[in-house]
């Protein structure tokens, strides 16, 4: 299944694509990604995993045109963002110089003698020497289990970096990968190329449908009349497709949109644990473009040309009303929870159960959070005492300011010594027990299927 060749190289170099800015979205995402997750992943503890395997199975030429300029493609990308990540660890840990392998795979050998050519260019070249790039002529598919087989030998973490020409990544091959353990994949789904499918549904499309065990998806898109619904309806099948059939815990995606209202393609970053997606809910907030209130119910964030050449071809950062209206309907949505729970409920346990249902990372949680507070809506209690620390930890208690926790003993003259209320305070308080806190009408598409909790509920 494939659409029109956009991308071809010749092996001497001199023929080179131009790069479309909206595809620019696509690197600027990945290559911010690669750095944080090295960070992250390598960071994090004295000594740091052993190895990582970054895979990239559609890897392509190696460099893009760009006016009169050049623009390095994934591959390249991925060792310099690798490069540049590990820097910043081994500032702090000089010792440590983990096993870092790559393994780039193009059906074209066009492609993979020019990636060849341009990894050289770049000064790479020792990494083909010493074998920790390895670039491999052949179809994905046919090497996917020697990767695999790679990475179950070498151990440690993965990367997939999966960017075809069109709809190749069946939810099996992403099952496979994500059953790995510590494995994740950043794949381009071809939102487009799709919806001409779906939108025809002929008999000779049933095999591909099975093949990609969707047959149970899609099925209620000509219901969806509004364009809107219909945006968002295909965003959020594809992405149950991918969790449940792929098997995947966590599920993500960043539209790359190719005018003002057409998804070209979504990325999507499926992975089984919560760090991972919440590092790649930072680089999309850094790389978003769209417009936070109109679009996010649509296609969430993404990423639009038009914004970046407008803004003189830097991206810009989310403006500070983006980050605004994210806080307010995240602290709409976890409010609503903490009001649900009469005895509480843990940081943890509030930011598991939401988190794949907006884009807010811990930071904008923990805002959203320590706002609540200061407007007396709830406490925040920390080994039975309450805390006015602006740094919240998993197990912290998110609690209604109006119900004092009897089960903890002696907390009651806490919370009279600590708020110090006056008369005008308690009279606002009485009322804010009474206070039904009221939701916005949210999109219907806030809510992600295939997850337990429907925040749409309102309880009056
Ligand atoms: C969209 S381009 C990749 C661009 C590259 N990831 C980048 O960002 O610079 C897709 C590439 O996948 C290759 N390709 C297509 N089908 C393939 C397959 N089944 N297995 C491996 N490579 C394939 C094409 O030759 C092409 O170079």
């Amino acid at each position: 299944m494939s659409r029109k060749k956009k991308y071809s190289w010749s092996a001497d170099g001199k023929e080179i694509p131009d790069i479309p800015a909206y595809a620019k979205g696509k690197h600027l995402v990945l290559q911010e990604y690669i750095k944080n997750w090295i960070e992250v992943i390598c960071g994090h503890c004295v000594f740091g995993p052993e190895k990582l395997t970054l895979i990239d199975g559609f890897c392509g030429g190696g460099v893009y045109r760009d006016g009169e300029q050049y623009w390095d493609g994934s591959a390249i990308r991925m060792i310099r963002m690798v490069e540049e990540g590990l820097l910043k660890v081994q500032e702090r840990k000089p010792w440590y110089n983990p096993d870092i392998n790559f393994i780039f795979i193009d059906n074209n050998i066009e492609h993979t003698a020019c990636l060849e050519l341009q990894l050289k260019k770049a000064g790479f070249e020792h990494y083909l020497v010493s074998g920790k790039c390895q670039i491999i002529t052949n179809n994905f598919l046919n090497e996917l289990d020697k990767c695999l087989n790679i990475i179950r030998v070498r151990r440690g973490y993965s990367f997939f970096f999966l960017d075809p020409f069109g709809l190749d990544i069946q939810p099996a091959v992403v099952r496979e990968i994500i059953s790995l353990g510590r494995s994740e994949v950043l794949l381009t789904h071809m939102l487009s190329g799709l919806v001409r499918i779906l939108t025809r549904r002929e008999d000779r499309y049933k095999k591909f449908f099975h093949e990609f065990e969707a047959d149970e998806y899609y099925t209620d898109l000509a219901e969806q009349k509004d364009f809107r619904n219909r945006q968002a309806y295909l965003r959020n099948q594809g992405l149950l497709l991918y969790r449940q059939e792929g098997n995947v815990k966590y599920a993500w995606t960043f539209a790359i949109m190719k005018n003002i209202k057409t998804v070209e393609y979504y990325l999507i970053h499926l992975s089984s644990n919560s760090t991972a997606l919440e590092v790649m809910k930072r680089t999309l907030f850094k790389y978003n473009n769209l417009e936070y209130q109109y679009h996010y119910g649509v296609y969430g964030l993404g990423f639009r040309e038009l914004e970046y050449y407008e803004h003189n071809l830097s991206i810009y950062n989310i403006s500070q009303q983006n980050l605004n209206d994210c806080i307010d309907d995240l602290a709409e949505q976890l409010m609503q929870l903490v009001y649900e729970e009469e005895d509480g409920i843990t940081f943890e346990k509030l930011y598991l159960q939401t988190t794949q249902t907006n884009p807010a990372t811990i930071p904008l949680y923990m805002q959203a959070l320590i706002q609540q507070r200061l407007e007396q809506d709830i406490k925040i209690i920390r080994q039975k005492k309450l805390t006015q620390s602006r740094n919240i930890k998993n197990d912290d208690l998110i609690i209604k300011s109006r119900d004092t926790p009897l089960w903890i003993p002696g907390l009651t003259n806490r919370f009279e010594k600590v708020n110090k209320i006056d008369s005008d305070q308690k009279i606002n308080r009485e009322n804010q027990t009474t206070k039904k806190r009221r939701l916005k009408p949210q999109e219907t598409t806030l809510w992600i299927p295939g997850l337990s909790a429907d925040f749409n509920n309102e309880d009056d």
